[in-house]
């Protein structure tokens, strides 16, 4: 742990353009699937989007800059530990990367964006709309996936609003702007840090975030239009 003023730079450009396009789809997605009729077409395109960039975020879970790497921020026992105690202690800790609270929390969000957007695939709105996978099943499975499809879109309003919860707590009572960092990839804070990498942090190549990105669009067409 060390206690001086830091500014370090942590978000490579895939993991921020990652994020906040993920919003706006999520944003649309919300939109477009409670006005329905005419939308629904954009509502698919907005899914297979976020199918897409779920895939890509896995891969670069293992192939990525380190902070954006599964393995620098799911954390343990002892370090689920060690975080709780910082955070209820009155001496601000803070993690370079993801939290271990909210490293899990990554991983509660992609789970349920992937079961969101899979579902989508198979789903039917019983009018004019159904996935393009939605013939290949029974029109009873079809449904049993629409309500996973609707009461998970409920599921994961609720994990996003504890996200913007818990960022804003960060932001007003910890004093650490994560929101500045999401654009800028910098972190800025003051007093002691967990977990401290920050002098190691190495950058994955974009190019190659740019080839993981195309090879999920890639299955995702492959998936959507079962060409073979
Ligand atoms: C106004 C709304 C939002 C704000 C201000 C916001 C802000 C942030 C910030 C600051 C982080 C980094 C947290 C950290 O430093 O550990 C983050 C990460 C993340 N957020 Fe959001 N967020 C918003 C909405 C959403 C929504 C709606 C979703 C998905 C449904 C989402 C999914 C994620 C994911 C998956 C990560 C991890 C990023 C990664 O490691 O690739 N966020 N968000």
């Amino acid at each position: 742990m060390s206690q001086s003023k830091h500014a370090i730079k942590i978000w490579d450009v895939p993991v921020r353009l990652f994020h906040w396009t993920l919003l706006a789809l999520f944003a649309f997605l919300f939109w477009s699937g409670k006005t329905g009729g005419n939308a629904m077409v954009w509502h698919m395109y907005a899914g297979y989007a976020v199918l897409a960039l779920v895939i890509f975020r896995v891969l670069w879970g293992f192939a990525g800059s380190t902070h954006a790497r599964f393995a620098s921020f799911l954390a343990g026992p002892r370090r689920m530990f060690d975080f709780a105690r910082a955070l209820l202690s009155r001496s601000p800790a803070h993690s370079v990367g993801h939290n271990p609270l909210g490293g899990w929390m990554v991983v509660v969000l992609l789970g349920s964006l992937a079961l969101q957007a899979s579902t989508g695939l198979f789903a039917n709105d019983d009018i004019a709309t159904e996935g393009p996978l939605t013939a290949l099943i029974s029109k009873e499975l079809s449904d049993r996936l629409t309500t996973i499809h609707r009461w998970n879109f409920d599921f994961l309003l609720i994990c996003a609003g504890l996200h913007v919860l818990a960022v804003l707590f960060h932001v007003f009572v910890k004093k650490e702007n994560l929101v500045a960092a999401m654009f800028t990839g910098v972190k800025k804070f003051d007093g002691e840090v967990v977990g401290s990498k920050g002098s190691a942090v190495r950058f994955a190549n974009s190019w190659l975030a740019l080839g993981l990105f195309v090879l999920a669009l890639v299955a995702v067409y492959l998936i959507v239009k079962r060409p073979f």
